[in-house]
């Protein structure tokens, strides 16, 4: 049967109303990717594997849950959906709500959004709100907002979001035939943790497919999990997850705590070296995405973890085009004439014949 995005392929896992009316862009079905030569550098003896939602029509995880939010609001006669966002979810709003006909706004923090997140929310069409404050700041007034009119709110707190992005753990289980033994991802607002917890327990209790256990990871600058208290200011390089007071906290720590595993942080260089190692190997994510996996790699360095003989898969949320500037702020291109001899001077000096 040809591929129809995560809600025809699971639609009897998923807790929907039968209202429902299906707006997918064919979401889901990402490649699980192994990583030998990054499971070699980090110690070897294990398998890894980087589940790549950056290959999700809008570039990150979001659309499996948008599609679902989208098509309950569509099929209860909404006409506008809103959100706040660090970027991803509201460009994946964006293009779900042009996709059914239906407005869409989102609140963003202002100048801390990613040039391809931004972008994308004003290509698909939706009216793009930038105030001044933090993501939290922007969630609680939409909030109040989509309680008093009669919009729908997109965002994680939607269960219908959740329903959607708990199929990733399905897909993951299908690959490799059951969970994995641990499970690595970035934590925000702590919807995608608490959906991958639901999925996996949902799997496990109809097929015992097993469990695995999580490693959240936060930033160091905005690691309200970690601390124990909400982060009035928070700062990361991750702009995605630069998140103080995330809505689905108690809900992913019960996660961690259920599956065995824990929730951490890791500081911004952290963060970037592993951005960069994975793009070594032929995956360019977002620096958020990567702080699944510099966490796996501070735990391992730090003796408090050992994965020999583990199957080991980091949830690699975004795609790195979402946040170019993060890459070439730091590059000068070297200028030279269009001439053979210049570049064949250039290519003795590498060592390159
Ligand atoms: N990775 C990326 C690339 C994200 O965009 C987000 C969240 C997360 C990880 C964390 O997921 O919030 O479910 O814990 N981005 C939201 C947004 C907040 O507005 O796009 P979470």
């Amino acid at each position: 049967m040809t591929y129809q995005g995560v809600i025809s392929r699971y639609r009897e896992w998923l807790d929907v109303p039968d209202t429902l009316v299906p707006v997918t862009l064919l979401e889901g079905d990402t490649p699980l990717i192994p990583v030998p030569r990054l499971a070699e550098e980090l110690g070897g003896g294990f398998e890894l594997y980087v589940k790549f939602e950056g290959m999700n029509p809008t570039g990150s995880f979001k659309d499996r849950g948008m599609t679902v939010a989208i098509s309950e609001a569509l099929g209860r006669g909404v006409k506008a959906v809103m959100c706040a966002s660090t970027g991803n979810t509201a460009a994946s709003a964006a293009a779900y709500a042009a996709r059914a006909g239906l407005r869409a706004m989102v609140l963003i923090p202002e100048g801390k959004v990613a040039a391809g997140k931004l972008a994308g929310a004003v290509a698909y069409g939706a009216e793009v709100l930038q105030i001044q404050g933090s993501f939290d700041d922007a969630l609680s007034l939409v909030v109040e907002l989509t309680g008093r009119y009669p919009i729908a709110l997109v965002n994680s707190l939607n269960p219908y979001r959740l329903e959607g992005q708990k199929t990733a753990a399905f897909e993951i289980c299908d690959t490799l035939g059951a969970a994995p033994d641990w499970l690595c991802l970035p934590v925000g607002n702590a919807g995608n943790i608490s959906a991958y917890w639901m999925g996996f327990t949902q799997l496990d209790r109809r097929r015992g497919s097993g469990l695995p256990h999580i490693l959240g990871v936060q930033a160091a600058g905005s690691a309200p999990l970690v601390l124990g208290h909400p982060v009035e200011h928070p700062e990361t390089v991750a702009t995605a997850i630069r998140i103080g007071k995330p809505a689905r906290g108690e809900q992913a720590l019960l996660a961690a705590e259920e599956s065995g595993g824990r929730i951490i942080a890791v500081t911004d260089d952290q963060i970037l070296g592993m951005q960069r190692r994975l793009a070594g190997n032929g995956i360019w994510v977002e620096p958020a995405s990567a702080a699944g996996l510099a966490g796996l790699a501070h735990e391992i360095q730090a003796g408090r973890f050992q994965p020999q003989g583990k199957r080991i898969v980091a949830v690699c949320t975004g795609h790195g085009l979402k946040d170019p500037d993060i890459i070439t702020r730091t590059f000068q291109p070297r200028v030279l004439p269009s001439d053979f001899h210049a570049i064949e001077e250039i290519l003795s000096s590498l060592g390159g014949n």
